[in-house]
């Protein structure tokens, strides 16, 4: 339906149907209604204080605005393109609804700081939701770390076995990942949180607009000190895409992971029927499409910040209508980053850890090589020779087709005889783990000290 622009008055003839097509918003923008109307109330109140408004102007203005929320959450409203946004949707319906007073809540206020306030809004109310999830997700992480604590794996570097490592210990250095993730949400939701109401279109306002009032009203932090700054500003989008791009990347490398160690090959764990889906040609199959989907989806969290940085780059200050195209990309980031970190909540807590393929995978690969190397250093012998000894020790195994729980004690004499009866212990992956002590180290103590760590700083909050 059409409906007559609310900034019609310039102008003789109507719009053409592209115009229309390409400039609206309203199709995506819709969800900002709650920021939108919040917003606005809290503009009314202020405009009350300032003597703009009468009383009676005022509460007529906020129960239209909050019978207008109801109509919407209640499915009994009608957002319409010709309107162009939501803004304007909310306002004209606020006319229809209360009359000519209605059209005195744009006094003192510009789309421009009114977009980017509800953007900002939504923004913290986002960041919330998103913490939430993040936190739960790092304490699934923690949960599957405390019981797996004695399961040993291989840790990998160039995918090649490494050295002996707690299953719990890499459970832990992803959720150290996000930890850092979080910190990322708390700065962007911080970034988010200044204030950009009160500043008009670009060079503030002809009237006494008290933005303390609406500072508090609104709970930001601080109040933006330049008008113009205010409304070109998109930093604190960046601030969230970044984050979002950041955390997928992280989710990528969990899901490669996972893709990897449940193949037959590998078989590390079994992810369950709950996030394994079947081909429609082969029977046998159980695919990992719910890992595989957020590996590829962090290609779109990327896009979308990179989007938003081209998009910013060339435009000269202040609010130009290029700024619209800020919403999608935030929007599908928003709503992709909660699908990865559920979707990745879904395979880590239903996975079954299979202990006995970790076992055979690192009893078999030399993993202990550097153990025994240190066992040599340790006893005097400069390391370089050590290594050098400990090399020739794996060529002789890989020669003879044997691992190294094929030495005996004279096996390894004849290589050394720095090796004493008791070096053969140090080829035990388990005890290997357990020699590293060093913080941040893989030993039993060292495991159970960052989980108790990781969980205060999850718990802080509370
Ligand atoms: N829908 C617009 C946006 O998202 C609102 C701001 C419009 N401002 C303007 N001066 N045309 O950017």
């Amino acid at each position: 339906m059409k409906r007559k622009k609310l900034w019609g008055g310039r102008f003789d003839s109507s719009n053409a149907e592209i115009t229309e097509r390409i400039s609206a918003s309203i199709d995506f923008d819709a969800r900002l209604y709650r920021q939108d109307i919040s917003g606005s109330i809290a503009h009314a109140s202020m405009l009350e204080k300032i003597g703009v408004l009468t009383h009676e102007e005022h509460r007529k203005i906020v129960q239209g605005l909050n019978e207008i929320l109801s109509e919407i959450e209640e499915g009994n409203f009608e957002f319409v393109r010709s309107l162009e946004d939501v803004h304007m949707n909310i306002e004209y319906a606020l006319t229809q609804k209360i009359g000519d007073v209605g059209k005195k809540l744009h006094t003192a206020r510009s789309r421009n700081d009114q977009v980017t306030l509800d953007l900002r809004l939504y923004i913290r109310d986002e960041c919330t939701e998103i913490r939430m999830l993040l936190e739960t997700l790092i304490a699934e992480l923690v949960k599957k770390a405390e019981t797996h604590l004695e399961v040993i794996m291989p840790a990998y570097t160039h995918m090649q076995v490494a050295q002996p490592v707690r299953f719990s210990h890499h459970m832990l250095a992803h959720a150290w990942a996000l930890v850092r993730d979080m910190k990322r949400l708390d700065d962007a939701n911080s970034s988010s949180m200044v204030l950009p109401l009160g500043v008009g279109a670009c060079t503030g306002v002809n009237y006494p607009n008290d933005r303390e009032f609406l500072k508090e009203k609104l709970g930001f932090l601080s109040i933006s000190p330049n008008s113009m700054d205010t409304v070109s500003d998109r930093d604190y989008v960046l601030d969230f895409l970044y984050f979002a791009a950041v955390l997928g990347m992280h989710l990528s490398r969990m899901a490669e992971e996972l893709v990897l160690w449940s193949t037959s090959e590998f078989a590390f764990v079994r992810l369950s029927d709950a996030v394994t889906t079947g081909s429609s040609i082969m029977p046998q199959k159980r695919n990992p499409d719910v890992a595989e989907l957020i590996r590829g989806k962090s290609g779109r969290l990327y896009g979308n910040l990179i989007s938003l940085m081209v998009t910013l780059k060339g435009l000269p200050l202040t609010y130009n209508r290029d700024m619209q195209e800020d919403k999608e990309p935030l929007f599908d980031s928003v709503d992709t980053i909660k699908l990865c970190i559920e979707g990745m909540m879904e395979m880590i807590v239903s996975m079954e850890v299979k202990e006995e393929a970790m076992r055979v995978a690192v009893f078999s690969n030399y993993s202990t090589a550097t153990d025994l190397a240190d066992y040599l250093a340790q006893k005097g012998v400069p390391f370089r020779e050590a290594h050098e000894i400990v090399g020739s020790i794996v060529k002789y195994c890989e020669n003879n087709k044997i691992d190294f729980f094929s030495l005996t004690p004279s096996d390894l004499k004849s290589f050394s005889d720095v090796f004493g009866d008791d070096a053969v212990s140090v080829l035990n992956p388990a005890f290997s783990t357990e020699r590293k002590l060093s913080r941040g180290g893989t030993s039993l103590r060292e495991v159970k000290y960052q989980i108790d760590l990781i969980k205060k700083i999850i718990l802080r909050r509370e």
